[in-house]
C-alpha cells in the first residue's frame, strides 16, 4: 500500500470470466484507430480559434503542442506494452502510484474522451451546416446551435454523437473496419486542401507573425498568445492514447501498439503543420478566426466553391469517426474502473454477442450527446483539453517511476531518454494547462471535487485492490 493507497499488480489485466475483452484487433487497425482519433475537429475546426488567440503564430502553436504531445506519446507507449492492459493512463496511475491517483486521471479521463466526442459533435455540425447552406437549403436556426448563440438546441451535433453510439453497441470489430475508410477519407481532403490552397501562399497574411505576444494572456476579456493558443490546439493531436487504452484487445500487444501509437502520432503532426501553412498563408488569420468550417471558408475564398464543398462532404462523413474512437476509448475506461470496483460493477458486464460493454456505452453516449447540443465548441475543448493534460502528466511521473522501480521489466517498447521525455511531457503539459483559461482550470478543479467526493462515499469501500489486501 503506497502514500495513495493500494497500487495494482502487474498483471492487472487479468479479469474475471465474463469481464474479459475479446482480442479482436492488429496494427492496421490500431494506426486506423490513432489517426481516426487525433485527426479531426482540431485540425478541421479549431484552427480558427487558435489564429483568433495567436494570429498567423497559429504554426508555431501547432508545434509547441505537437512536440508536447509527442513526448506524451513516447510515454504511453512505454507504458502501454509495460501493461497491457485496458484503460491507459487510469490503469498505468495504479499500477505505478496508487489507487487516489489512478481515480483522479480515471476521472480526468472522462472529461478527456468525453467532451472530445461532444467537441467533434459540434464541430461536424458546423460543417454539415455550412454545407447544407452552401447549397442554398436554410433549416431553422433554433436547432442549429445551442443556447449560447441564440439556438436552443444543436439538433445535428446531437445525432451524430447517438448514431455513433449506436455503431459501438453493435460491435467493436465492425466499427474498426468502416473506421479504415473513412480515416482514408479525411486524410486525402487535407491532402485536396494543402494542395489547393499553398499555390495561394501570400507571405503578407503572416505579418505580424505574433500580434498578441507568446505567453497567455488575457486581452478583452480573453487569453490570447502562442500559449493561449497551443492550449487549444493541442486539441488536434491527442487520440493516440485511445490506442493504448484498446491493449486488451490487441493481438500482438508489443509490435502493434508502438506501430499504432507512434506511428499515427508522428503522421499526423507533419499534415497538421502542412494545413496550419496552407491555411494561414492564403487567408488573412482575421477571416478564419471562430469561423465555424474555417478550412471550407478558405477554399471559398479562394474562389474554389467545388473544392470547399468535398472538404466540408469529407469531414462530414469522416469525422464521426473520431467520436467512434473516442466514445471508444471512455467506454473502456469506465469498464475498466467499474471491473476494478470503483464504479458500480454491474456497468462493466460486456455484451456476449459483440463483447462490447453496452450499458456503459449507452450511458456515455445519451451524456455526450447532451453537452454537444446545448454547449460552446471552444469551452468544451478547453474542459477536454484540461482532462487529457492531466492524463499526460500522470502518464509521464508513470514512466519515470516504473524505470526505477521496475527496470529490468521487460518493455516491448524502450522510450529513448526516458527521464529527459518524460521531464518534458510533465513540463509542457503544466505550462499548456496554466495556459488555459481561468474559467476552465475552475471547471476541472470543480470536476475533480466532486469526482473526489464520490471516490470517498463509493469507490473506496468498493475497491477491489483494497478489498484483496485487507
Ligand atoms: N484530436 C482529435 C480531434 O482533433 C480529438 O478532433
Amino acid at each position: 500500500m503506497g502514500v495513495f493507497g493500494p497500487r495494482k499488480a502487474m498483471e492487472g489485466g487479468a479479469g474475471m470470466a465474463g469481464h474479459q475483452l475479446a482480442k479482436t484487433l492488429s496494427w492496421p487497425h490500431l494506426i486506423a484507430l490513432g489517426v481516426g482519433a487525433i485527426v479531426g475537429t482540431g485540425i478541421y475546426t479549431l484552427t480558427g480559434v487558435g489564429a483568433e488567440r495567436a494570429g498567423p503564430a497559429v504554426i508555431l502553436a501547432f508545434a509547441i503542442a505537437g512536440a508536447v504531445c509527442a513526448c506524451a506519446a513516447l510515454a504511453y507507449a512505454e507504458m502501454a506494452t509495460l501493461i497491457p492492459a485496458a484503460g491507459s493512463a487510469y490503469t498505468f496511475s495504479y499500477t505505478a502510484m496508487g489507487e487516489v491517483v489512478a481515480w483522479v486521471v480515471g476521472w480526468s479521463l472522462i472529461l478527456e474522451y468525453s467532451l472530445a466526442c461532444s467537441t467533434v459533435a459540434v464541430g461536424w455540425s458546423g460543417y454539415l451546416v455550412g454545407w447544407i447552406q452552401s447549397a442554398g437549403i436554410h433549416l431553422p436556426p433554433a436547432l442549429l446551435s445551442g443556447p449560447h448563440a441564440g439556438g436552443v438546441v444543436n439538433l445535428p451535433a446531437v445525432l451524430v454523437a447517438l448514431g455513433v453510439m449506436g455503431m459501438l453497441i453493435a460491435g467493436t470489430r465492425e466499427s474498426a473496419t468502416l473506421n479504415i475508410i473513412l480515416v482514408v477519407i479525411k486524410l486525402i481532403a487535407l491532402t485536396i486542401f494543402i494542395a489547393m490552397a499553398l499555390p495561394a501562399f501570400n507571405g503578407n497574411n503572416l505579418e505580424p507573425f505574433m500580434p498578441y505576444g507568446f505567453a497567455a494572456t488575457e486581452i478583452d476579456g480573453q487569453k490570447r498568445g502562442v500559449m493561449a493558443a497551443a492550449a487549444i490546439v493541442f486539441f488536434a493531436f491527442y487520440g493516440f492514447d485511445a490506442v493504448a487504452t484498446s491493449a486488451e484487445e490487441a493481438k500482438n500487444p508489443g509490435r502493434d501498439l508502438t506501430i499504432g501509437i507512434v506511428g499515427s502520432m508522428a503522421v499526423c503532426t507533419l499534415i497538421y503543420m502542412a494545413v496550419a501553412v496552407a491555411a494561414i498563408g492564403a487567408t488573412p488569420f482575421t477571416t478564419l478566426a471562430n469561423s465555424p468550417e474555417p478550412l471550407a471558408l478558405v477554399l471559398r475564398q479562394l474562389g474554389q466553391p467545388t473544392a470547399a464543398y468535398l472538404i466540408a462532404l469529407a469531414a462530414i462523413v469522416a469525422l464521426p469517426s473520431v467520436i467512434l474512437v473516442m466514445m471508444y476509448g471512455q467506454s473502456r475506461v469506465f469498464f475498466v474502473m467499474a471491473r476494478d470496483g470503483l464504479l458500480p460493477r454491474s456497468l462493466s458486464r460486456v455484451s456476449k454477442r459483440t463483447g462490447a460493454p453496452t450499458t456503459i456505452t449507452l450511458l456515455t453516449g445519451i451524456a455526450i450527446a447532451a453537452v454537444a447540443g446545448f454547449f460552446r465548441l471552444d469551452e468544451i475543448a478547453e474542459l477536454a483539453n484540461a482532462g487529457t493534460l492531466i492524463a499526460f502528466i500522470a502518464v509521464g511521473a508513470c514512466l519515470m517511476i516504473m524505470r526505477r522501480r521496475a527496470p529490468d521489466m521487460p518493455r516491448l517498447f524502450r522510450c529513448p531518454a526516458p527521464y529527459l521525455v518524460g521531464t518534458l511531457a510533465i513540463l509542457g503539459c503544466l505550462y499548456l494547462f496554466f495556459s488555459l483559461p481561468a474559467s476552465t482550470i475552475a471547471r476541472f478543479v470543480l470536476w475533480n471535487a466532486l469526482g473526489l467526493v464520490f471516490y470517498f462515499a463509493y469507490g473506496r469501500r468498493h475497491s477491489l485492490a483494497r478489498i484483496s489486501k485487507e
